[in-house]
Parts: structure tokens; sequence; C-alpha cells
């Protein structure tokens, strides 16, 4: 029956639950784009926009995204579309959840893509595959080798497709286990592998001497702060950018893994441990390894330019050039690429919940028909960004970004303002070990709304003209494509509402 909470399965306890949600948030976004970003960014300055938006933005949208996950989970459903028309009793709310779908179904398509390149790389370092140029080239000839290899590789190789298939096989494998037999026992053993990797790795760095440099300079670079970037707008959406995206946030990956909490179960605290797990693994450990390590290896002109030419660059070509020269360094990029690997996997696995939780709850097909479905469809779609790679940068600007801060803001809007401010306050503290000060029932109602509309704005004047003046063949069969899945979600929350017999 519609509505009607059946059996649904519940993290088994609250430390699983943190680290599974902390798994969803700590991702390559924490190692690779974050150090890229601020470096950027005006590197030190770059935490005051980062810290505001922070505490304005991001950390009330989390809770939002909790308590809206958790609410719906008592009601028996897990995905937004299924959500929201407990929230708005108006047909139109469901199909705004669509977005909850559309978000993370895309952007799982390219993610893990890039996710198998990782647990390619970590094999390749463990077995000396990769070049071993001579150290006393130039840095250009010195890199080259690197560059030209990950170009042969993402082209994709032969290799290349069989890890896309052996990353895929894992994914499907953990979630066929289900939320606690599968989501929550990797999370327990991924999160802490995947910190003490990254402190092997941070140690090791900061050791890194070379006449060109040192890793403490590294640090000096990164967090030195220059505060005239502060009145650049663009800096400012870096950091809101940012922000989001650690902490996986406007994807509706959150709220899907909230609904499996007890009904009763804190999330105040909840929200803020796993919150503050990724933000040391993004701050902490994310900041000490790859912009240093490129610091120290090339110096503060060249690690620059590396910084500059792309997060890919640095993690795929910049840091096993580096490791290839230390002792050890095919452990060094073992333990580097499988970090990521695991980052990746215990993200990956949680954008692909939403559209997995919605035909379980709203078609009541089991588990493995729902698991089996999504697999499917995302090897499917994911064929795209592997043979098109410009399609990639065009699905990844639609779904990984505009409609992340679209979705944001509609989500706020729903909870605080069409379901009602009061009562998504109680929705918020209800169990909670202590109660959210109650400033941030007036950041939610009004800064956090206003200041993700202004961001969308801001941001759509920006970016709209570059990216609609692209016309190449792939960005336009990316955007039939995304229209096509856009189309087929409606369809199919049309057809779940028919099927509920509710008012489509
Ligand atoms: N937060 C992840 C990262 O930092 C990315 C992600 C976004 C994962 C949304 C899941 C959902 O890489």
């Amino acid at each position: 029956m519609a509505g009607t909470p059946e059996f649904r399965e519940q993290w088994s306890t609250k430390l699983g639950l943190i680290l599974a949600m902390a798994g969803n948030a700590v991702g390559l976004g924490n190692f690779l784009r974050f150090p890229t970003q601020a470096a950027e960014n005006g590197g030190g300055a770059f935490m005051i926009p980062y810290m505001i938006a922070m505490l304005l933005i991001a950390i009330p949208l989390m809770w939002t995204e909790w308590a809206i996950g958790r609410y719906g989970g008592a009601k028996g459903h897990g995905a937004t579309p299924g959500i929201f028309k407990f929230l708005w009793k108006n047909p139109i709310s469901k199909y705004i959840g669509v977005l909850g779908l559309f978000v993370p179904f895309v952007v799982l398509c390219y993610y893990i893509y890039i996710e198998s390149w990782t647990l390619g790389y970590a094999i390749f370092s463990l077995f000396g595959v990769l070049p071993h140029p001579d150290p006393s080239l130039p840095q250009n000839q010195y890199l080259k080798p690197f560059a030209d290899f990950l170009s042969w590789y993402t082209k994709p190789s032969f290799v290349a497709y069989l890890f896309f298939l052996i990353t895929i096989a894992f994914n499907a494998f953990i979630l066929y286990k289900g939320v606690s037999g599968g989501i929550e026992k990797f999370a327990k053993v991924a999160i802490p592998t995947l910190f003490i990797l990254a402190a092997v790795l941070m140690i090791r760095v900061i050791l890194i001497e070379t006449p060109n440099g040192t890793a403490v300079q590294g640090l000096d670079f990164l967090w030195h702060p220059d505060f005239s970037q502060l009145l650049n707008p663009q800096v400012w959406l870096a950091a809101a950018g940012q922000v989001f995206f650690t902490l996986s946030l406007g994807f509706g990956a959150i709220i899907t893994y909230a609904s499996y909490i007890r009904e009763d179960d804190d999330i105040v605290a909840s929200g803020l441990s796993s919150a503050s797990l990724n933000e040391l693994a993004e701050v902490i450990l994310g900041g000490s390894i790859a912009i240093p390590a490129a610091v120290a290896f090339f110096g503060v002109m060249n690690a620059q330019n590396v910084a500059e030419s792309g997060a890919f660059n640095l993690a795929f070509v910049s840091l096993p050039a580096i490791f290839s020269n230390l002792t050890g360094g095919g452990i060094l990029g073992f333990f580097w690429f499988f970090l990521l690997f695991f980052a990746g996997a215990t993200s990956s696995v949680a954008i692909s919940m939403p559209v997995i939780t919605f035909l379980q709850d709203e078609f009541k097909l089991s588990r493995t028909v729902a698991v089996t479905a999504t697999v499917i469809f995302t090897f499917l779609v994911a064929q795209i960004p592997i043979f098109l790679p410009k399609a990639l940068d065009e699905m990844d600007f639609w779904a990984g970004t505009f409609f992340v801060v679209l979705f944001a803001l509609l989500e706020v809007v729903v909870f605080f303002w069409l379901f009602e401010s009061k009562k998504a306050w109680e929705e918020i503290n209800r169990g909670g070990l202590f109660r959210v000060p109650r400033f941030y029932y007036y950041v939610l109602k009004f800064v956090t709304p206003v200041a993700l509309f202004i961001i969308l704005i801001a941001w759509s004047v920006e970016m709209f003209p570059k990216v609609l003046s692209t016309t190449s063949m792939e960005a336009w069969i990316a955007r039939l494509v995304m229209i096509f899945i856009l189309l087929l979600l409606f369809f199919m929350v049309y057809l779940a509402s028919k099927r509920n017999g509710e008012t489509a």
C-alpha cells in the first residue's frame, strides 16, 4: 500500500551509520578537488569563504538532508520523489524530487569510470608498470611519459575497460549485500584504512626535500593567505561549490542514506560527526599530500602550473612521477591510488542508492532486482563518458554542478517553507543528543535559501554562455542522453504514483 511503512533495512550501529555517511562524503573531492581549488583560489584565504559557506550553507543543509531522509524513511520512502509528496502536498512535488534521482545517477555514470582509473593505477604502481624516467631530466620531459601513459590509458585502453568492469562489479557486490550487510560493513573497513593510508602518505610527503624545494614550502604555498582574492566573487563561488561537493549535498545521496536511520535516532550530533570526519580528511589529509609533494619536487612555480592544469594531472601524472623517484615508490603509489579507490568506492555506492531505493520503495522490487536494473543501466550510460571525453565535462557541468545547487535550493524551500519551518525545525531536533542553536532556525529559513539563490544566479551568469557555446557532437550526445534520462525518470515517477493510486 502507498505510504505504508513496510520492512525497511536499517543501519545496524551508530558508528556504522557515521562511517557510512563519512564514506559517502569522503571521496576523490577531498584529495584532489580540494587542494587544487584552494591553490587556485587564494590559498589560505580560500578557507575564509570556505568556512563561511560551511557554517551558513553546508551544515544547515546537511541537517536538512538528514532530517528529510529520516522523515521519509519512517514513512517507507527513501528517495526524494517519494518523500517530497509528504512534505508538500502538491502533485508537482514528486516531480521536483526527480532531481534527487537524476543528479546522483548521472554523476555515478562518470564518477565510477574515474574511480576505476584509481584501481588500475593502484595495481600498476604495485607491479611497477608505470614509467621510470631518468630523474635528472627537466620537469617537462620528466612528466611527459606519465602524461602519455594517462592519455593512452584513458583513451580508453583495453586495460582501462577491464578495470572499469571490475570496478562496477565490485560496486554491485557491495550493493547486493544491502545497507547494513554491504555498505556499512564496507565503510567500517574502508574509512579507517583510508585514514591510515593517508596519514602514512602525509608523513612521508612532509619529509620530501629536493633541490627544488621542500614539502614545508608546499604547505606554506597552499596555506599562505592572499586576502586580495576575497574581493573576487569567483573565489566565493568556488568555495561554496567545493563545500557542497565534498559533503555530498544536493545529490539526494545523504537523504537516501538517512532514510535508513531509526525513527528517533539522533541526527544532530551524528551529522556533525560525519561532517567532521570529512573535514579532517579534506583539510588536514587532503591538504598535506598532493600539493606539498608537488612543491617539494618541482618548486613553487612549477607546482602552481601543475595545480592549474587540474586535479587529474596532479593525481595521475605528477604524483606517480614523484613517487617513482622515492624509495619504495611503488608501494607509496599503491597507497595513494588505493586510498583514492576506497574514497571513490564509498562514494559511488552512495550515489547508486537513490535509484535503487526508489525502485525498491515505489515499485516494491526486491533488492536484487533493483540493484541489477541500476547496475545495468549505469553500465550502459557510462559508455558515453568512457568513449566521449567531452561528454563527461558536459555531464559534470549539468548534473554535477548546476542541478546540484538548484536541487539544494529546492530542498530547503520544500522543507523549510512548504512543509513549514516549525515542523522542519522540530524534525531536525527530534531525538537529537543536543538541540541545534536557535540561530540556525533563521539561517535555514532565510540565509541558506537566499545564499543558494545568489550562487545559482551568479554562477549561471558566469557559466551558461561558456557551456551553451559548446556545440561539439559529444556535448550534444551527452545533452540528449541526459534529457532522455530525465524524461524516463519523470515517467517512472508518474507510473509509481499511478501504481500507488495517487493523483499523478
Ligand atoms: N563527496 C564526494 C567527494 O568528495 C563526491 C560525492 C558527491 C559523492 C555526492 C557522493 C555524492 O568526492
